[in-house]
């Protein structure tokens, strides 16, 4: 995944200044990190983003990584240099056929000093410059490799940071007599708000005092691109009273929720109309997510059918192999970052088909709403915690209003008041989380729309209290799972007033001595929680809330790093 940052200035300026804003990118990886300045500053650390050396300088590349090829080592961090050390690059993607390339640099004489693909960048331009010029051997990189990049570059003695992009996200930042490239504007969005985006197959120059872009389609073609100015909230509060990010963002979700259904009402009117027209004028839809974002696009699904639209929901990264699309198929993609690879390669894989493409994005400016032909924000705001809570709130918030405009009745306006009543059960959640603490295994049972959200709990069990968790149909337990409940095995059950099913399925895993755990909206002879809940889609909410204190809750019990569980990252932007 990784994040990448380069700066050219016309001032000088702080190493740290550039770790400042690499610590703004952590979100896309933070097992490793490196610095490079063209005043002799290399620096790189397994770890989380910190303070380097101080350095003046007027030119730096930096990386924060998540590891892919290659373990998590100071010699696998970024940059990356030259066997010469005059070039140096930073690189996010990967390069598929780097072995390959590997081979033929070394059969030259490169040694690599690395494990990563990334290394071959920098010989590939150490070898290819000794015959030719920096846009030719770009035109022959774009030809030869294979895979995902953005690429910054940087040669000593040369104030030009070049740079170029395939597959993954690159936006150049323009401020005040300096230049910025970034994956991502959140990277400088406190020092700018003009930008220009890279679009597939590109390469720039970029210097303190400008920047040249070109295409390439076999060869570098020189173009103009568009600077746009953005919009964005530059202030950050931090965690203000609370330990972690994760428990300020569940504190959120009322707030959040609030926002997205007044922006839906008015702001953001028109936007779904117009979704709504699409969903009118088409046959089916097709939801594409991954992660929490798929478990909300499942309710989406339920929502929608309830209202008698034909929808699906398919994982993003097996996208292509389960779906047959047509002209009257309308995609939708749900997306936190709009920034997870599996959903944009899923979106680029049907662009050209005829097949439109909406979204439901929460950051702004992302590649995946800027693919779509209709996006809706989802205002939950900036979410920090690797573990996705008040978006996922929100997400289903949309989901269930949009539902609503088809008629599906549903009591969503209320659920801002909803989630501050079940925050104040908090200490409750609090006292099982501790007696949860120490189990191996979390079963977690659901029918209808209470099964997405049985996978959504499952989830953060998993990611962030590093928990076994499945989250399932009860119904399915009979098929096999049931074999794993032995006596005092928790079992959640997510027990909507008047589904006898479940009932049914939970006496089957209290008849092999599980413990029961119930969620429910009406009263029940068992160890429980209730949620003050009257309808389905509140209901969901609600339940998901539950699941996310509660895990919170036994994540702080185990001194876990709540908000950067070990081997994620907050998006993921590779396949
Ligand atoms: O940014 P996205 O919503 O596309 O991200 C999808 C998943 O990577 C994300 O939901 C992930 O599963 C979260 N860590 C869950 O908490």
């Amino acid at each position: 995944m990784c994040g990448i940052i380069g700066i050219a200035s016309r001032k000088e300026f702080e190493s740290n200044d550039v770790i400042k804003m690499l610590k703004r990118l952590e979100y896309r990886g933070y097992d490793s990190f490196g610095i490079a300045t063209d005043t002799g500053l290399f620096e790189k650390e397994v770890g989380e983003v910190r303070h380097v050396s101080d350095n003046r300088c007027t030119q730096a590349i930096a990386h924060t990584r998540w590891a892919t090829t290659g373990k998590v080592t100071k010699e696998n961090a970024h940059p990356h240099s030259s066997c010469d050390g005059n070039i140096t690059i930073v690189h996010n993607g990967i390069i598929d056929n780097y072995l390959e390339l590997k081979e033929w640099l070394a059969a030259k004489g490169h040694q690599f000093k690395s494990e990563t693909d990334s290394e071959v960048i920098a010989h590939f331009f150490e070898e290819e410059l000794k015959t030719c010029d920096m846009r030719h051997a770009v035109e022959k990189f774009f030809a030869l490799v294979k895979g995902e990049f953005a690429v910054l570059l940087i040669m000593k003695g040369d104030d030009m940071i070049y740079t170029f992009k395939r597959g993954s996200p690159l936006v150049l930042g323009i401020a005040d007599g300096m230049n910025i490239l970034a994956s991502d504007i959140y990277a400088f969005s406190n020092r700018t708000n003009k930008a220009v985006f890279f679009s597939e197959d590109e390469f720039a120059e970029v210097s303190a005092g400008g920047y040249k872009f070109y295409k390439y389609d076999s060869q570098l073609v020189p173009l103009t691109k568009e600077i746009q100015v953005f919009e964005w909230e530059s202030k950050e509060s931090g965690k203000m009273q609370y330990e972690h990010y994760m428990l300020k963002e569940i504190h959120e979700e009322p707030e959040a929720a609030a926002r997205l259904i007044d922006s839906m009402k008015y702001e953001q009117k028109e936007k779904m109309n117009e979704l709504k027209k699409m969903i009118e004028d088409s046959k089916r839809v097709v939801f594409v997510a991954a992660g929490t974002s798929y478990h909300a696009s499942l309710l989406g699904v339920y929502f929608l059918n309830k209202a008698g639209i034909e929808s699906h929901a398919i994982i993003a990264s097996e996208f292509r192999n389960f779906t047959l699309l047509d002209d009257r198929t309308l995609v939708i993609a749900v997306t936190q970052s709009g920034e997870t690879m599996d959903v944009i390669q899923a979106l680029h894989g049907i662009k050209g088909e005829g097949v439109k493409i909406a979204s439901f994005v929460n950051v702004p400016y992302s590649t995946v709403q800027r693919m779509s032909n209709v996006s809706v924000n989802i205002c939950a705001g900036q979410e920090v915690c690797v573990a996705a809570t008040k978006t996922f709130v929100n997400q289903v918030v949309a989901l269930s209003y949009l539902a609503s405009l088809f008629g599906y009745e549903n009591g969503i306006e209320k659920i801002p008041d909803k989630i501050n009543s079940l925050l104040r059960q908090e200490e409750k959640i609090k006292g099982m989380a501790e007696t949860l603490k120490n189990v191996r295994d979390i079963y977690i049972i659901g029918r209808g729309f209470s099964y997405p959200v049985a996978r959504e709990i499952a989830l953060k069990l998993k990611e962030i209290a590093y928990i076994h968790a499945e989250g399932m149909m009860g119904g399915e337990l009979k098929h096999g799972t049931l074999a794993l409940i032995e006596n005092g095995t928790p079992v959640i059950s997510l027990m909507p007033e008047g589904d006898n099913h479940i009932i049914s399925n939970t006496k089957e895993v209290e008849a092999r001595g599980a413990r029961v755990i119930v969620v429910s909206n009406s009263s029940f002879d068992y160890e429980s929680i209730k949620i003050p809940s009257e309808d389905e889609a509140s209901f969901s909410i609600l339940a998901t809330v539950v699941g996310q204190l509660l895990t919170y809750h036994v994540a702080k019990e185990k001194r876990l790093p709540v908000d950067k569980p070990r081997n994620l990252a907050k998006s993921c932007t590779v396949v």
